[in-house]
This record gives C-alpha cells, sequence and structure tokens, in this order.
C-alpha cells in the first residue's frame, strides 16, 4: 500500500487576527495541600495551634504535635487563649515543664516530615512568654518565675540532632525569638523539637521553621522546585485564591483580602473548605508578589458577597450573601483592594504595600468577582452594587463575573444574561466534562458574539472516568486549545484547573502536577500545558486543511515579539497523519524549525515509577519551501520556525 499523501496545511497571514497575549495562565487554589505543605514551604504544620474540628472532623489546636518526655522529663500543655498574640491568632501552647530531665518540650511532626537539605539554612522563629506556674488549681507549686532556657532542634526519627539553637525566654509579654539553622545532614523526614530546659511554664505561638531558599530569594516565599515548575508554563496570568476557597464554606468562611496581608502573626487563618486549615502565610501580598516574579498577571477573585452554594454541607441550597447592611463596607473592601494594588504610596492601601515590601504599583489590570456562583437575586443584587462601585471608582478595571459550575444550564445562562444586561467586560466560565466532550467542543467559541463579554475559562479539566491523567485526557485538552487559539480574540484567559496536588493529600484529581515533600510528578496535560504556553502567540493566523480529517486540530499563531510563527497539530486518530506546509508567505526564517511531539498509548499516565513515560521528545525540521512532518496517532506536535 502506498503511503498516503500528506494533508496540505494552507496557513492565511492574511487572515491574520490579534489574539490575547496572555491566554494561558494559572489557577491557584488552596486545594489538595497546594499552599500550607505545598507551595508554602513552612516546615512546621499547625505553628499557631489554630487547626480545629472546624478544619477536620479529628482534628484540633494541638494537632500535628506531640508531648515529649524523655529520661526523666515531665511536662504537659494546655491551650491557651487569655492573652493572644493577636487577636486573628486567638490561640497558643502553654507548655508546663515539671521536670526537663533529658528533655522535656514538644515536637513537630511537619508535613509527611519535615524536609531538611545538608548545608541549608533554615530561619527558626517563635514567640513566647513565661506564664505563670504556682499553685494553679491548688496543685504544688513550681517553676519560680525565672527565664525559661529553651533549645530547639531539628531531628532525625531516630533523634539525631540535625541542628539546634538555644533562647532563654524572660518576659511575660510575647516576644519574638529568632536564630538560624543549617542543617547538618540533609532529611526528608525530620522533625522540630522545642524543649524547656528548667522547671516553669511558657507559652507558645507561631513556631516557625521556615527555608532560607526561596523562589527568587523572597522571604516567607515559595517552595522554589514547585514554583520553578510554575514558571516553566510561562503563565499570562495568575489566578487566585480559588476556586470555592474564595467565596468560601459560609460567610465567616469567606476568603477576606484584608485578613491575609502583613505580619504573619496577625493573618486571621481559617479553616479550608477542602478540609483542612489554610494559615495564610500566603496571603494577597505573596500572590501578588509571586505573580511578579511568574511575569503572569495577577488576576484576584473577590466573593461577590455571597457564600458558596454548597455551603453547609447543602446540595445547591447554602448560598447566603453579606447582610445588605454590611455591602457598604465590603465593597469598601473591594476598592480598598484595588488601592492597595495600584494606588500610590501617599495613599492608605498604597501605603500599607509599600509597609510589606513594594512601594512599586502591582498593576492589576483584571479583578474576578464571584466564583462559579448560583445566579439568584441575592447574587445578583450583590454582584451588581460591587461591579458599579468598581466601574465608577476604577473604570480602568475589568470585572470579570461568572456564569456558574457548568458548561451550560440555568446559572450558565442567567450568569451570561446578566452580563449581556450590565455590559460586563468578561464571564468566567468552568467546566469538568469527558475528553470526548472536549473533541466534540473544538468549535465551542467560533460562534460566540464578538461584540458580547469576552470569555476567562477559569476552570477546565478533560476527566476519564477513573480521574486519571491519561494522554488521552491531554490530548483532548490540547485538541480544545487548538480552538481556544483560534478565539483568542473572544477568550482572553484560560486555566486547567486544579493545579496542585500532594500526594497522600488530595481532595480532587486530576490535577495538573503532584508532589510530595521532596519530588514533583509532572502529567501529561502539564506538558500540554506547557507546550502551548511557551509556544503561544499575540497573532493567529487560520489554517486552511487541504481535505477532510476529522482527527486532526491544527492551530498557528505568531509571536510578535521573536517573529516566531508557531504551528500546533494534534493528531487525535490512530493512525500516523502526514501533512505538509509551504511557509514562504509567514515571514524569513532560519534553516531549522524546532519541533516538541507529544505521544503514545491513549491510556499511559506518567507515575512516581515512571514519570516521564509521557513527555515531549524535541527534534528538528529543516525548513525549506516544503515542510513535511509525519505527526504520530494520538499526538500533540509544535512547530517552532525561528525568525531570521
Ligand atoms: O478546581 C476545584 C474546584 O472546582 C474549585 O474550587 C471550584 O471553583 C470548582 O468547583
Amino acid at each position: 500500500m502506498s503511503p498516503a499523501a500528506p494533508l496540505a496545511l494552507t496557513v492565511k497571514p492574511d487572515e491574520a487576527k490579534a489574539i490575547s497575549p496572555h491566554l494561558f495562565g494559572l489557577f491557584f487554589e488552596d486545594i489538595n495541600w497546594g499552599a500550607d505543605g505545598g507551595l508554602y514551604p513552612e516546615r512546621i504544620r499547625n505553628r499557631s495551634f489554630e487547626f480545629s474540628a472546624m478544619s477536620h472532623p479529628t482534628w484540633n489546636n494541638f494537632t500535628g504535635w506531640e508531648l515529649v518526655e524523655r529520661g526523666g522529663g515531665r511536662a504537659w500543655w494546655s491551650l491557651d487563649q487569655g492573652i493572644p498574640l493577636h487577636p486573628n491568632n486567638p490561640h497558643a501552647l502553654v507548655l508546663h515543664v515539671r521536670e526537663p530531665g533529658e528533655g522535656a518540650g514538644i515536637r513537630n511532626e511537619g508535613f509527611d516530615g519535615i524536609v531538611l537539605e545538608k548545608g541549608a539554612k533554615y530561619d527558626v522563629s517563635f514567640f513566647g512568654r513565661l506564664t505563670y506556674m504556682g499553685a494553679r488549681w491548688g496543685g504544688e507549686p513550681f517553676g519560680d518565675g525565672s527565664p525559661m532556657p529553651v533549645v530547639v532542634r531539628l531531628e532525625s526519627e531516630s533523634g539525631e540532632v540535625l541542628g539546634e539553637a538555644s533562647f532563654d525566654i524572660t518576659s511575660p509579654e510575647w516576644e519574638k525569638h529568632t536564630a538560624t539553622i543549617t542543617a547538618k545532614k540533609s532529611d526528608p523526614k525530620a522533625h522540630f523539637v522545642l524543649l524547656g530546659k528548667a522547671p516553669g511554664g511558657i507559652a507558645l505561638d507561631m513556631i516557625s521553621v521556615f527555608p532560607q531558599d526561596t523562589f527568587k530569594g523572597r522571604p516567607n516565599g515559595m517552595r522554589p522546585d514547585l514554583a520553578q515548575v510554575l514558571a516553566d508554563l510561562k503563565p499570562g496570568f495568575l489566578r487566585f485564591p480559588g476556586g470555592c476557597v474564595a467565596h468560601g464554606h459560609n460567610l465567616s468562611n469567606m476568603y477576606r483580602w484584608p485578613d491575609t496581608i502583613g505580619p504573619l502573626e496577625e493573618r486571621r487563618g481559617m479553616f479550608n473548605l477542602w478540609g483542612y486549615h489554610q494559615s495564610m502565610g500566603i496571603g494577597y501580598h505573596e500572590y501578588f508578589q509571586f505573580s511578579e516574579d511568574l511575569g503572569a498577571e495577577p488576576l484576584p477573585v473577590v466573593p461577590a458577597g455571597v457564600c458558596c452554594q454548597n455551603a453547609g454541607h447543602t446540595k445547591g441550597g447554602g448560598q447566603h450573601g453579606i447582610p445588605l447592611d454590611d455591602m457598604d463596607a465590603y465593597i469598601q473592601e473591594v476598592l480598598d483592594l484595588i488601592e492597595y494594588a495600584n494606588g500610590p504610596v501617599s495613599s492608605e492601601w498604597g501605603a500599607k504595600r509599600a509597609a510589606n515590601g513594594h512601594p512599586e504599583p502591582f498593576n492589576l489590570k483584571w479583578l474576578g468577582v464571584g466564583n462559579e456562583d448560583h445566579i439568584t437575586p441575592v447574587f445578583e443584587q450583590r454582584f451588581r452594587m460591587i461591579y458599579d462601585a468598581v466601574k465608577e471608582k476604577h473604570p480602568e478595571i475589568e470585572v470579570i463575573g461568572t456564569s456558574g459550575p457548568f458548561w451550560h444550564g440555568p446559572d450558565f445562562d442567567a450568569g451570561w444574561k446578566l452580563a449581556r444586561e450590565i455590559d460586563l467586560p468578561m464571564v468566567d466560565e468552568h467546566y469538568y466534562v469527558a475528553p470526548e466532550w472536549f473533541l466534540e467542543n473544538q468549535e465551542r467559541y467560533d460562534s460566540y458574539d464578538r461584540n458580547e463579554s469576552k470569555v476567562y475559562l477559569g476552570e477546565y479539566a478533560a476527566h476519564e472516568p477513573d480521574r486519571a491523567n491519561t494522554l488521552r485526557s491531554a490530548l483532548a485538552e490540547a485538541a480544545f486549545m487548538t480552538g481556544l487559539e483560534r478565539n483568542g480574540d473572544i477568550v482572553h484567559f484560560a486555566s486547567y484547573a486544579p493545579l496542585l496536588g500532594r500526594e497522600g493529600h488530595t481532595q480532587w484529581r486530576p490535577d495538573l502536577i503532584y508532589f510530595t515533600g521532596t519530588d514533583i510528578l509532572l502529567t501529561p496535560n502539564y506538558h500540554v500545558q506547557k507546550l502551548f504556553a511557551q509556544h503561544a502567540g499575540d497573532t493567529f493566523l487560520p489554517v486552511e486543511v487541504g481535505g477532510q480529517n476529522e482527527a486532526l486540530s491544527v492551530s498557528c499563531v505568531k509571536d510578535s515579539q521573536s517573529g516566531d510563527v508557531i504551528i500546533k497539530l494534534v493528531n487525535n486518530g490512530d493512525a500516523a497523519l502526514p501533512v505538509s506546509l509551504d511557509p514562504s508567505k509567514l515571514g524569513k526564517f532560519a534553516r531549522t524549525a524546532k519541533v516538541w511531539t507529544l505521544a503514545g498509548d491513549l491510556k499511559a499516565v506518567n507515575t512516581w515509577e515512571q514519570p516521564d513515560q509521557v513527555a515531549p521528545q524535541e527534534s528538528t525540521l529543516p525548513i525549506s519551501a516544503k515542510l513535511e512532518r509525519e505527526l504520530p496517532a494520538h499526538s500533540l506536535t509544535v512547530i517552532r520556525l525561528p525568525a531570521r
């Protein structure tokens, strides 16, 4: 049988159109331990003793900690909220040391163990104060109110000391104690121990072991290896802080940005509706800073004055609105956010930004209001109030509305109807559907009205029945993404969701990236996102396919900065597909094109044992009057023609 003639592709530069320069970006939510125990590299779990049964049914203020009594040491602990370190951080642990022995104190297990790297420096800190341990409850008095010597240690599982520092707690007032410890050995499962060396009592709070090695060296910064794989995605934007975390599990669980900036001990941690606790160690300032460090546009999402419709363990009936009497204050909070991001340092919130280390503005341009909310009268009233206020005070900010959790249906229709009525700049769509859906709906945005609101595809992922990150799901997303590029004039942003999942602690799969305390597993879906984002453009060049082939999805973009032209080809068929293309009308190019191919078995997944089962292969292709390439069965091929 003679090989099939290549399918001729004709790129039409005369029909070029401008598309979003920030099309592919990141959706970040603290789900699956994505922040605490993930991107946020704090080593101490429950550092401020604020875990509770709200966070998780079996948790309390001491979760993550255990009492240490070694070699005759005798101690116990209690919980205190009489003299809080800050009203937002009300609980403290009181350590009662009866006999110091060879060790009386507390131990922290970290997040599946404390990861230490030999020679790395860790900033250790805690707040402490002396407590009165005299004959409380009529017991035998102990301790005489003298300063309490304390030692903190990083220890291996067997008790080997991998680094330590000593302190004296001398004051009945809260004082911060700090030291830097250099790890003597690497250990993925070390522990933190704090021991009192004399009889007496101390209150402790905000106990922290924080690596100095962070992404871009930021204090209180991000875990560098995880941040780097995000940076490698060259994100056009960073959406934060959710997801459902943004609107919360009830009105008091809404993510309120002012509670998340400033000194760490003054931030209001709270339960995370995904079944754990969020410390707010990564707060709004860190999100803005991280956006800047990634070269991504910041895209915060604030609650639309309502909490999640599934709040209170209801299925759709739990939406509550901020009381109307409180809406003015809430709206002011939203306006303050814009001032925090962009205001001059002479403004109230601009001054706070400067005090937090960033006098320059963060250049906020887009603001999400609401997250896949149920579009009810309660929602609509509050959304309109917020939108009107932002539009009036900050016409330069584009507000992004919401259209519920599905790709169609009553909320979808109502969200879009509202958008049309108020001439909203952009609408956030979400859908998690089967790979087949993505293949069948590649033309979804071809018919969207160009005179209406733009689209932010805020959350999407192809879900296999078993929620595995198969090559099949990744290629379905890739095919769909060629449609996003083709419609990049109306689809302004798109982000896969969720982004991160800590192995053993996921509430939601699939995710784009899995990780442990030390390692990272990239999925086929990650490779697709990376290939699209690293080879994005700002101009779309239509492609005519010379013949029928339902398995092929193709898009072509130009990056005006480099002048490079990039062609993305997805072959979702069972057979290899030869294609040819004449690049002569597209510009002047170097002699060789770079090619990346992601191919394999549709069911293939990356595992911890075989992390590169599905990974792009790089090759080259001579650039001549006719480019020819065979697209393997089940593959994504990206061909980059470098401008000369
Ligand atoms: O991405 C996970 C969740 O999916 C988000 O928190 C929510 O917005 C959606 O339902």
